[in-house]
């Protein structure tokens, strides 16, 4: 998911220095080079930090780009699908760089996704390592009950271990239609890792969706929107994952 590195004649064709056909003569003609060497090899992958220079011109780097998408359900979060379904760049077609999910979101969940070109950030973002706090709503099936909500604040026992602490708050339970909505907020971003922790005892999730990402809402936005992230809230967002919560 993370296209952190790219083809070296596609970086130059990208920059808009020639085509991609006449980069690669450039590259196998020994006039581009990566961070001051010469290379001549077609498949060379660069960075978006390297530098590259053609015939003696240094590239432009690429600006960072970060947006904030509120995903709508029935959405994948990927920049392709081969069954032709619909993905989260396709919100954002307009974009000439490219941009991907930073971390993602189940094909039937909503809400908060970042998207960026910036590789770096994205590991920041997705490594289990810095605690950025997620939190979501979620509708299930059944009651769920106070020894129930200890155990997901507390850490339950998944297939791929226990989890980390949550914070619960329950915000509805419908007697009637025998259903609960909860807040949940974790600082994980294991695979389905909040269906799980419900399904754990045995509440289906029918409705999930991501209302929070750190200090990141989707306050304005609606479903299929998105805005681009302002240079201080991608600074604030960068020293809590640094730096804890
Ligand atoms: N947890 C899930 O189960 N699904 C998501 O999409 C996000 C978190």
């Amino acid at each position: 998911m993370n296209n952190e590195t790219e083809r070296l004649q596609k970086r130059i064709a990208n920059s808009g220095y020639t085509s991609r056909r006449k980069a690669e003569t450039l590259i196998t003609e020994g006039k581009v080079k990566v961070n001051g060497t010469v290379a001549t090899e077609l498949g060379t992958k660069v960075k978006s930090s390297d530098t590259i220079e053609v015939e003696g011109i240094k590239l432009e780097q690429e600006d960072k780009l970060y947006i904030l998408f509120y995903k709508p359900a029935q959405v994948i979060t990927s920049v392709s699908d081969d069954r032709g379904r619909k993905v989260v760049t396709d919100y954002f077609k307009q974009i000439k760089t490219r941009i991907y999910p930073v971390g993602r979101l189940d094909y039937d969940t909503s809400g908060l996704l970042l998207l960026t070109n910036d590789g770096e950030f994205t590991n920041l973002m997705t490594h289990p390592r810095y605690k950025i706090k997620k939190k979501y709503v979620v509708k299930l099936k059944g009651y769920l009950m106070r020894e129930e909500v200890k155990g997901l604040e507390h850490g339950i026992q998944l297939e791929d271990g226990m989890t980390q602490p949550a914070t619960v708050k329950v915000k509805n339970q419908d007697k009637d239609k025998n259903t609960t909505l909860v807040e949940i907020t974790i600082t994980e971003g294991r695979n389905r890792q909040v269906r799980r922790m419900f399904e754990h005892f045995g509440h289906q999730v029918t409705k999930l969706q991501r209302i929070e990402f750190g200090p990141l809402n989707l306050k304005g936005l609606n479903a299929g929107e998105g805005r681009v992230l302002t240079p201080h809230e991608v600074k604030v967002i960068r020293q809590l994952a640094e730096h804890g919560n």
